[in-house]
């Protein structure tokens, strides 16, 4: 699935890079719930993605899964992550905040999510709240526990209840989030569809 896209090499304008981007998207966008997009949908998309592209930093990639994502939830809300770092839901499928880096932090399935055009991390805190954080902590781990059709979990990699109990990442029925405390693995907000909306791409050098 991972795709390969060959990096331009010398002085090409941004423009063609930003082209190249465009087409990689629309293939990857195809596919797998969310329904058909229309091609303004998906160039809207594309638009997120390419505004992100100069600014930032894929050092890091380097050995690293990094997957572009939107996570569509089955209460139907994109996950977002807006300017201020706040955590919500939008059901419009080209708002930007919708735009996602999923990246693998370690065995297991344990990932960090970071909005591309926020560039805030989703990070649960001890006592289950959900904020967007700057800066990458072990509160920024999330497992992912896949479910069955298609859907995922996250649950915090770090914090349980006083319980025991795994807290998730979870949108309600409004598009709001939970409380880690308050989410189960089995309710339908705590269910997501990681929906491709640009093809994997790295840059090889
Ligand atoms: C792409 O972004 C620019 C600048 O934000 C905007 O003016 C333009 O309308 C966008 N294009 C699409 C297809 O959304
Ligand atoms: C945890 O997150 C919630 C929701 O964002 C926030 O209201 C609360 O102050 C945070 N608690 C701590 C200890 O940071």
């Amino acid at each position: 699935m991972r795709r390969w896209v060959r990096g331009w090499q010398g002085n090409l304008p941004d423009v063609l890079s930003g082209l190249c981007m465009h087409l990689v998207l629309l293939v990857g966008s195809l596919g797998l719930a969310g329904g058909q997009r229309t091609p303004e949908q998906l160039a809207a998309i594309a638009n997120c993605s390419r505004h992100e592209r100069h600014a930032r930093n894929y050092d890091y990639m380097e050995g690293g899964d990094v997957r572009v994502r939107q996570l569509f939830s089955r209460t139907q809300w994109f996950l977002t992550i807006d300017e201020q770092g706040k955590i919500g839901g939008t059901q419009d499928p080209t708002n930007c905040h919708s735009i996602l880096e999923i990246r693998t932090v370690s065995e297991g399935g344990v990932l960090a999510i970071k909005g591309v055009k926020s560039q805030y991390y989703i990070s649960m805190n001890r006592s289950g709240g959900l904020q967007g954080k700057k800066t990458y902590s072990e509160n920024c781990n999330f497992k992912e526990v896949f479910l069955e059709n298609y859907f995922n979990a996250y649950s915090s990699a770090k914090w349980t209840t006083q319980n025991g109990k795994q807290m998730f990442l979870a949108l309600s029925s409004k598009g709001k989030p939970l409380r880690g405390r308050k989410t189960r693995k089995e309710s339908i907000s705590s269910h997501f569809i990681p929906l491709k909306c640009k093809g994997e791409q790295k840059a090889m050098d």
